[in-house]
């Protein structure tokens, strides 16, 4: 890792660059802070099976207390209220509202939701709900997980349970976070729930993701009035390892896969042939209208953003004899081992503005996880974490006056939290977190976005 910590200040722009309407906000998942796995009513989920496999999760640890946000969400909002945020993205646990195939929505786990929209409305935070961020039940795994059809039926029957219950005070729904992480790390490169490691099933669970994505639409617009419904992408600018022609060719079929496998469909232009033919016989089974519905239009894009992807030919190295190469030695990296490129996010944006006119976008994550210490005085100073955000915001300033249409921006995470297979290792936090005695303390880059919102 290359620190900043040395580095001169960066320049940031200020609040008032940007809309006044735009969106102030940060972002956390129900499995990664919410902790009370069992209390409620609440079912198991893969995360829960998968986390109890030794080995799985780095320091051996899992969601069941987590943040203990379910019990502390009060003091949370309080953060988020004092840190001048106007938004707020948050997941409903599937878990919590639905206990088995066909039976009645848990009241339980739907008050909880009911007493979090409050309590964000009451501080002045917009509600941001997400409907899927990964914490699918163990009882649909257990009957194939997104790789079956008919959990796109259940999963149904969830956003009906939850836009009714929500629907009169929160408009703004994401259908799924990140569809590629779900299907390709989650079922082929087998790092995160439910741990397959099988092509062809990943690329039918993408498919059955994208489809319970288009299906969710027309549905939360007959629940919700007003609604505005999109999904969040986990997106990354590519570029060759060198100018080789066989590295290019080896970018282009890695993009097929990350980039346009999920954003042609959904732009009505179907899955990219060119991938079709590299993959054969592990295409999905598509049936007849399924296109259709994944094509239906949204209300906005949501854009996860974190660091770019340089890529080489590799042969048989996976379905697309393609590699992503760890960062060169002596590039700047977060504690992850992500490459820091504010650039590449103004880079992004403006090559979906480009290629796909989604109409509104929303920077529905961004940040960084760096080896937070706590000071003798009780501070803690993340500079590094600080240079990330303002040179990412001065990034997304610059995109936004080349005409990308950006209407908000989420900084993930508004606390440290249980970062799935790195466990409680890696903090991407604003506020910091005392896992032992559940204390949050504002970070030095919370500060500085509290004063940025304050225009100070
Ligand atoms: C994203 C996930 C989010 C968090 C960040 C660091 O891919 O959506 O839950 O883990 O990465």
């Amino acid at each position: 890792m290359t620190t900043t910590a040395s580095r001169p200040e960066p320049s940031a722009p200020s609040r008032g660059d940007f809309a006044p309407d735009f969106l102030w906000g940060c972002a956390t998942s129900s499995y990664q802070i919410e902790g009370a796995g069992r209390e409620d009513g609440r079912v198991e989920s893969i995360w829960d099976r998968f986390a109890a496999t030794p080995g799985n999760i780095k320091d051996g640890s899992n969601g069941s207390v987590a943040c203990d946000h379910y019990h502390r969400w009060p003091e949370d909002f309080d953060i988020g209220r004092d840190m001048g945020l106007n938004a707020y993205r948050f997941s409903i646990a599937w878990p919590r509202i639905f206990s088995e195939v066909g039976g009645k929505p848990n009241e339980k786990g739907l008050d909880f939701y009911s007493r979090l929209v409050d309590g964000m409305l009451e501080r002045g935070l917009q509600p941001w709900a997400t409907l899927y961020h990964w914490d699918l039940p163990q009882y649909l795994q257990d009957r194939g997980g997104w790789n079956n059809r008919a959990t796109v039926d259940a999963y149904l029957a969830f956003v009906d349970a939850v836009t009714r219950r929500l629907g009169d005070r929160v408009q703004h729904w994401i259908t799924h976070n990140e569809p590629w992480c779900t299907a390709i790390i989650g079922n082929y490169e087998g790092w995160h729930a439910p741990g397959n490691t099988d092509f062809k099933t990943a690329l039918q669970v993408a498919h059955h993701v994208l489809l319970s994505h288009g299906k969710a639409v027309p549905l939360i617009r007959a629940n919700v009035a007003h609604a505005r419904t999109g999904l969040a992408l986990s997106l990354h600018p590519v570029r060759p390892a060198s100018s080789q022609l066989e590295d290019i060719a080896a970018t282009e079929r890695h993009d097929g896969l990350r980039y346009r496998w999920f954003l042609d469909p959904l732009y009505g232009r179907g899955y990219p042939q060119a991938i079709l033919e590299t993959i054969g016989d592990a295409a999905p089974v598509v049936l007849p209208g399924d296109l259709e519905a994944i094509a239906v239009p949204t209300d906005f894009l949501g854009v996860n953003y974190y660091f770019p992807e340089t890529i080489e030919h590799a042969p048989g190295h996976g379905p697309l004899s393609a590699r992503v190469l760890p960062p060169a030695p002596g590039v700047e990296t977060t504690y992850m081992g992500w490459e820091v490129a504010p650039q590449g996010l103004a880079e992004l944006l403006l090559r979906i503005e480009n290629d796909y006119r989604p109409g509104p976008m929303y920077v529905t994550e961004n940040g960084s996880c760096y080896a937070d210490e706590v000071g003798a005085d009780g501070e803690i100073d993340d500079v590094e974490r600080r240079h990330y955000l303002m040179r990412h915001l001065a990034a997304l300033n610059a995109a936004i006056k080349d005409g990308v249409p950006v209407k908000g921006y989420f900084a993930w995470s508004l606390l440290d939290n249980f970062e799935w297979a790195e466990g409680y290792l890696k903090r991407f936090g604003l506020t910091y977190i005392d896992y032992a005695s559940q204390q949050r303390r504002l970070k030095g880059s919370g500060k500085w976005y509290r004063s940025f919102l304050r225009g100070e």
